[in-house]
C-alpha cells in the first residue's frame, strides 16, 4: 500500500438539509484507510451526518489513523491537541462535538488514546465500522466508548452499500478492498496486529461492488488489500479462485475500463496472476511489489520468506508475460543490523530491476514487533544518508521513465479538471498524471494521446487524432 497518501474524503455533491449534523473525516495511511473513510462516510450519512471540510462546523470530527511508523501516530496525538480547544469553543457556543479516533492507531492503542487525549470521546477499530453509526449515538448519550474486538460479523455485510451520487461526486476511478488483514509477520511491520489475520471478501460481494461502481460511472478500480494477491475465494464454478481468476470475472464487466491491485506480496504473485498481466488488456501494466531491501541477510531478519534472486527472477517471468509492466515497491533502509554492504545490495537490486517508481523509509521501531528488540539499531543520521541516496536513484529512474515515453503514443483516463484553463489532467496507464487538451475528451473519457514532454512528476500530451 502507498502508505504517504493522505487525503481528506472528499466532500459529497449532496446539500446538507438545515438542522443536519455534519462530520468532518481526516484521513491518514494508506489506500485502505481512504477506502474506509468513504465506507464509514457513506454509513453516517444514512445516520443523518452530512460530510464537512470546515471543521469547526463538525458535530462529529473522526481521524481515520495510521500505525505503520512513528511519526504517524504522533501526528494523530498532536491534531488531537488541537482538537481540545476546538471541542471547548464550540461547547461555550452550546454546540456538542464527539471527537473519535478511528483506523490503526485506535486498534493498536485502544484505552490509552482516551487516557492521553481527553477530547476523545470514541476509539473503534477497522474491523468494527459496522457499528459506528451506534458508537456515536451512544457517545452523544455521554459514554465513552472504546470498540477495538476482531469483530466475528462481516463489517463489509453490515455497511452500507455506497450509494451511486456520492460514488460518482468522489471521481471516475474507485478502491475497492477484496483482502483485509496479514498473516506474514514481517518483523518490522505492526499490520498483521492493527488489522488481524488475513480474510478476504466473497466474489459475490465484490462483483456486486464492481458492478455498483461500473453502474455510477466509474472507469477504474484498484483492488486494495494488505496482501491483495493473498486474495482467494470460490468462485461461482465452485473452485478456487485467486486474485488473477477474479481479475479475468471483473473484466467483463460493462463500462470497467482499467483495473489495478495493490499491494501485492513477492511469495503470492502465482500463475494465474501473472497470465492475467498477459492475457488482459484492462489490467494496467503497473505492479506495486515491495522488497524493503536487496541484501538475503537482512530480508531473513525481516521474515520475508524469499531472496533478493527470488524477487529478480519472479520479474523476469512478470516481464515476459507482458513487456511493457513498470515495476514500482517500497523500501526500508536502516533495519537493525544493515551494514553498509547490506544497504549497497539494496542500491544494486534497484539498479537491476529499474523502477519507475518507489516509497522508501527509515526504518522505525514499533512496538510489540520483534524488529524492536532487535540488536544493532543503526543511528538516525546513517539511516538519513542512506534513505537521500536511494531516494535520488529512485528519482533518477522515475524520470528516465517518464523521458522514455516522450513520443510514444499512449491512453489516458481524464480525471479532472486541469489547473490552466483548457486543460485537463488524466492518467498513464502506469499512473502518471498527464495534462491533456481539454479538446481531447471528457472526464470519464479513455483517449489517444502523444506525449510531448516530461516532468519529473507529469507527462504533457497533444490528442492523437483517430485516422
Ligand atoms: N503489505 C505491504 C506493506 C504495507 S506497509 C507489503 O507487504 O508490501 C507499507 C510500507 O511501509 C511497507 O512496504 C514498508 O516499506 C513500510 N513500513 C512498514 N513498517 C515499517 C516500519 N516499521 N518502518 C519503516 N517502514 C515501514
Ligand atoms: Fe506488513 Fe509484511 Fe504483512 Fe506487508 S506482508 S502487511 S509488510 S507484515
Ligand atoms: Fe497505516 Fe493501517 Fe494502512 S497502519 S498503512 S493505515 S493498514
Amino acid at each position: 500500500m502507498n502508505d504517504t497518501i493522505t487525503r481528506d474524503a472528499p466532500a459529497q455533491a449532496v446539500e446538507a438539509p438545515a438542522g443536519q449534523k455534519k462530520v468532518f473525516l481526516k484521513t491518514y495511511g494508506c489506500q485502505m484507510n481512504v477506502y474506509d473513510s468513504q465506507r464509514m462516510s457513506d454509513a453516517l450519512a444514512a445516520d443523518g451526518y452530512q460530510p464537512t471540510d470546515v471543521i469547526e462546523d463538525a458535530d462529529l470530527v473522526l481521524l481515520n489513523t495510521c500505525h505503520i511508523r512513528e511519526k504517524a501516530a504522533e501526528k494523530v496525538y498532536s491534531a488531537l491537541g488541537r482538537l481540545k480547544q476546538l471541542k471547548e469553543d464550540r461547547a461555550a457556543a452550546g454546540r456538542e462535538t464527539i471527537v473519535g479516533v478511528a483506523g490503526c492507531v485506535a486498534q493498536a492503542e485502544g484505552e490509552e488514546i482516551i487516557r492521553r487525549a481527553p477530547v476523545v470521546d470514541l476509539v473503534i477499530g477497522p474491523q468494527t465500522y459496522h457499528r459506528l453509526p451506534q458508537a456515536v449515538r451512544r457517545a452523544r448519550g455521554g459514554e465513552r466508548i472504546i470498540e477495538t474486538d476482531y469483530a466475528l460479523e462481516d463489517k463489509f455485510e453490515h455497511l452500507p452499500a455506497p450509494k451511486k451520487a456520492s460514488v460518482r461526486a468522489r471521481g471516475v476511478t474507485a478502491f475497492l478492498t477484496v483482502q483485509e488483514g496479514c498473516d506474514k509477520f514481517c518483523t518490522f511491520c505492526v499490520v498483521p496486529y492493527t488489522r488481524g489475520s488475513e480474510v478476504s471478501r466473497p466474489v459475490s460481494q465484490i462483483v456486486a461492488e464492481a458492478e455498483r461502481l461500473a453502474d455510477a460511472g466509474i472507469r477504474e478500480v484498484t483492488l486494495l488489500g494488505q496482501n491483495v494477491n493473498a486474495w482467494h475465494g470460490e468462485g461461482p464454478d465452485g473452485r478456487e479462485w485467486g486474485l488473477g481468476q477474479l481479475l479475468f470475472r471483473l473484466a467483463e464487466i460493462p463500462g470497467l475500463a482499467r483495473l489495478r491491485y495493490t499491494t501485492s506480496h513477492p511469495r503470492d504473485m502465482d500463475d494465474a496472476l501473472i497470465a492475467a498481466h498477459r492475457d488482459l488488456p484492462s489490467l494496467m501494466p503497473y505492479l506495486h511489489l515491495p522488497i524493503q531491501s536487496g541484501s538475503d541477510r537482512i530480508l531473513k531478519a525481516m521474515n520475508r520468506k524469499h531472496t533478493a534472486a527470488d524477487y529478480l527472477r519472479l520479474i523476469e517471468r512478470i516481464r515476459a508475460a507482458r513487456a511493457d509492466i513498470a515495476m514500482s515497491g517500497d523500501f526500508i533502509v536502516g533495519f537493525p543490523g544493515e551494514t553498509d554492504a547490506d544497504f549497497e545490495a539494496t542500491m544494486q537490486l534497484i539498479r537491476d530491476v529499474g523502477y519507475a517508481q518507489a516509497f522508501s523509509f527509515k526504518y522505525s521501531p514499533r512496538p510489540g514487533t520483534p524488529g524492536a528488540d532487535m540488536k544493532f539499531h543503526v543511528d538516525e543520521d546513517v539511516k538519513t544518508e542512506r534513505l537521500l541516496a536511494l531516494q535520488a536513484l529512485i528519482a533518477k529512474q522515475q524520470l528516465d521513465f517518464a523521458l522514455g515515453l516522450v513520443g510514444s503514443e499512449m491512453d489516458v483516463l481524464i480525471e479532472k479538471p486541469g489547473r490552466n484553463a483548457g486543460q485537463r489532467v488524466g492518467k498513464s496507464p502506469w499512473l502518471q498524471p498527464v495534462i491533456v487538451d481539454e479538446m481531447a475528451g471528457e472526464i470519464g473519457d479513455i483517449v489517444r494521446v502523444r506525449i510531448t514532454k516530461a516532468g519529473s512528476n507529469s507527462l504533457f500530451s497533444e490528442p492523437v487524432r483517430a485516422e
